[in-house]
């Protein structure tokens, strides 16, 4: 039987994939996955720093029914990468035939990756607080910038304010936003970053409490999306809602492990589960009076979604500019 695989680079996925295909992913794997639509254990950490790398690598597999996909994500942060002009993040995504375990294709992952992150607070924020004017973005790395790329498409912006430990970091991500019809603020301090914000996002590589729950607004919502910790404990404790895209998995990493690993919260503490609520399994309004924290660890299912849609794309435009290789070779 012929089994030819594609081989998918990023200028193709760049072609093929862009900030509004990543909302739409995001929204629509979320809800299958409320819907029960799609098979995904929980991602798996590889730890390689023990043994000498500066780096560890997720493996997020998983089975997407409505997009007749299995596959796996494969994405780590390496810590000597920016010294090599890397980024921080890189990321792979095999996709194989569901029924038989043929490979598909092999698919530059970084765009993807970077998009679908960035989607996440889009979609979340329009789900959760669509009446967002003022977002503040704490960590104006790639990820940070991804966020604002999908959160002007998804909100109507006022006003942005982009706080980062590395002033250059913040004079970087302004830059990369050069027409806008929203204020864009250079923050040198988080507080008077997230004084008076309707959604504050933090996307660090940071393991610190970079806010403190004094600077939250009633009504705000809070999003981490970092590998760590990234607020000071009283946000998590004193927040009114507690919320995740993906509950166990962000017991386990984030800047919600620590709180579980002491034992202040379980998965029942998590009480907006993103997929249910687009499901329609939990109802939600959104309350002026409360303040919600959210973790948006990431899961693998968008970016094989996403994969999956750039491999369709390819083929039904005659595999143009990509590698196609013989199985049986
Ligand atoms: N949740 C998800 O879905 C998801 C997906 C990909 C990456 N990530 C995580 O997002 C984080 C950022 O990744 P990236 O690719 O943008 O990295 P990056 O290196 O491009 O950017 C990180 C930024 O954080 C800033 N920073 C570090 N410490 C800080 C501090 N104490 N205060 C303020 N800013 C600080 C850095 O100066 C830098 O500008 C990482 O932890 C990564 O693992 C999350």
């Amino acid at each position: 039987m012929e089994e030819k695989a594609l081989i998918i680079g990023a200028g193709t996925v760049r072609r093929y994939f862009s900030e509004d295909d990543a909302i739409g992913i995001v929204e629509d794997v979320w809800r299958w996955y409320g819907e029960g639509k799609i098979a995904m254990p929980s991602k798996i950490t590889t730890d390689m720093s023990p043994l000498g790398v500066d780096g560890w690598f997720n493996s997020m597999p998983s089975y997407i029914q409505p997009c007749g996909a299995a596959g796996l994500k494969l994405v780590g942060g390496y810590g000597g990468n920016h010294a090599l002009g890397l980024p921080y993040i890189k990321a792979n995504v095999v996709i194989t035939e569901p029924a038989t375990g043929r490979l598909l294709a092999l698919v530059a992952g970084d765009h993807i990756s970077n998009l679908r992150t960035g989607a996440q607070p889009a979609v979340a924020a329009r789900l959760l607080h669509p009446q967002a004017h003022i977002v503040t973005i704490i960590g104006a790395g790639s990820q940070g910038t991804m966020c604002l790329a999908c959160m002007e498409k998804a909100l109507s912006l006022r006003e942005v304010r982009v706080c980062d430990i590395l002033p250059d970091a913040r004079a970087r991500f302004i830059d990369r936003f050069p027409e806008k019809p929203y204020r864009l603020i250079d923050c040198a301090s988080n507080e008077e970053g997230c004084r008076d914000s309707d959604i504050i996002i933090t996307i660090t590589t940071a393991d610190a409490p970079l806010i403190e729950m004094a600077w939250v607004k009633p009504g705000a919502v809070v999003f981490t999306m970092g590998s760590f910790t990234e607020v000071a404990d009283d946000v998590v404790l004193q927040a009114d809602f507690l919320g995740a895209d993906h509950v166990g998995q962000s017991l386990h990493r984030g800047n919600l492990k620590t709180f579980a690993e002491r034992g202040y919260i379980t998965a029942e503490s998590i009480k907006l589960v993103l997929p249910d609520i687009l499901a329609g399994k939990i109802p939600y309004t959104y309350d002026p009076g409360k303040r919600a924290v959210v973790q948006l660890v990431g899961m693998g299912a968008p970016d094989l979604a996403a994969a999956k849609l750039v491999y369709d794309r390819v083929r039904s435009d005659g595999c143009r500019d990509v590698g196609v290789f013989d199985m049986n070779a």
